[in-house]
């Protein structure tokens, strides 16, 4: 069996006496698109900020390539290769799109790296190459203020590949896009996955079927139910847990 890139183990999460997270388990193989979803306020963001070091878990443990990196301090976290997208974006608008990929790239290479004026030609490459893929090429000198909001989200996914890091983690990355900008999203994830493991917190039910990726559901801090998306469209708890929900809005 191949062995878990992450693996969080019994992880327990807790505000001033709140349980944002409670003993959830959740693993995920090298090269795997693995979705995560539940209702707001799940834990789903708060699960990412303990995988980077930005929380730290009351109770349980974090492995990445096997190490265990639960005390491990946040600014090392990102150096051994776990990105993350933020929920909120993180484009620097003044800067160029170019300038945006170039700053991530220099940051993975940590702070004295960070502070070299020139970037290097393996740097450059990835740079171009990033900018191919996340299809902003022909934006490339443009300020990020004037992007298009999906393009600004784009935007920072490249960020987080400029740094190759080999998990990614998205943070809803679908947030306010069109159709058409979701499934050129769900397209840009699937040519990731190639080379990257990545979880994706996402709620939108047409993108998670265009990932067909396996899915984990959290719910009030704990791990609901995972498998297919099959397996967990028809699971009863998966079920009241949603409809419950749609009740709720329907009543607001
Ligand atoms: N720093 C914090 N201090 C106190 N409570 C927090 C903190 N961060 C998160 N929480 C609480 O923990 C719970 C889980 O929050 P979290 O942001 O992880 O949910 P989520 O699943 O990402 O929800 P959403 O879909 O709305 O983004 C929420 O009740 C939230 O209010
Ligand atoms: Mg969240």
């Amino acid at each position: 069996m191949t062995e878990a890139l992450l693996e969080i183990k019994g992880v327990t999460v807790s505000f001033d006496g709140f349980v944002a997270l409670n003993n959830v388990n959740f693993s995920v193989k090298p090269g795997e698109v693995r979705i995560l979803m539940g209702p707001n306020g799940a834990g789903k963001s708060t699960l990412m900020d303990t995988v980077i070091g930005k929380v730290r878990a009351d109770q349980g443990q974090i492995f990445f390539q096997g190490k265990d990196i639960s005390r491990t301090p946040e600014y090392r976290i990102t150096g051994l290769g776990i990105c993350r997208k933020f929920q909120t974006p993180g484009v620097l608008e003044n800067l160029t799109v170019k300038e945006n990929l170039e700053l991530s790239a220099r940051k993975s290479k940590g702070f004295w790296g960070s502070l070299k004026t020139r970037l290097s030609k393996e740097e450059t490459d990835r740079v171009s190459e990033v900018l191919k893929k996340v299809r902003l090429q022909e934006k490339a000198v443009m300020q990020a203020r004037h992007l298009a909001h999906g393009e600004k989200q784009w935007l920072e996914i490249g960020m987080v590949l400029a740094a190759n890091p080999p998990l990614i983690m998205l943070d809803e990355p679908t947030a306010g896009m069109t159709v058409q900008e979701t499934a050129l999203t769900a397209a840009l994830i699937q040519e990731l996955a190639k080379e990257h493991t990545i979880i994706v917190i996402d709620h939108d039910m047409t993108f998670i079927e265009l990932l067909q990726a396996d899915v984990s559901v959290l719910h009030m801090g704990k791990m609901l139910c995972e498998g297919t998306l099959n397996t967990v469209r028809n699971n009863e708890e998966v079920q009241s847990v949603y409809l419950g929900r749609h009740k709720e809005e329907a009543h607001a």
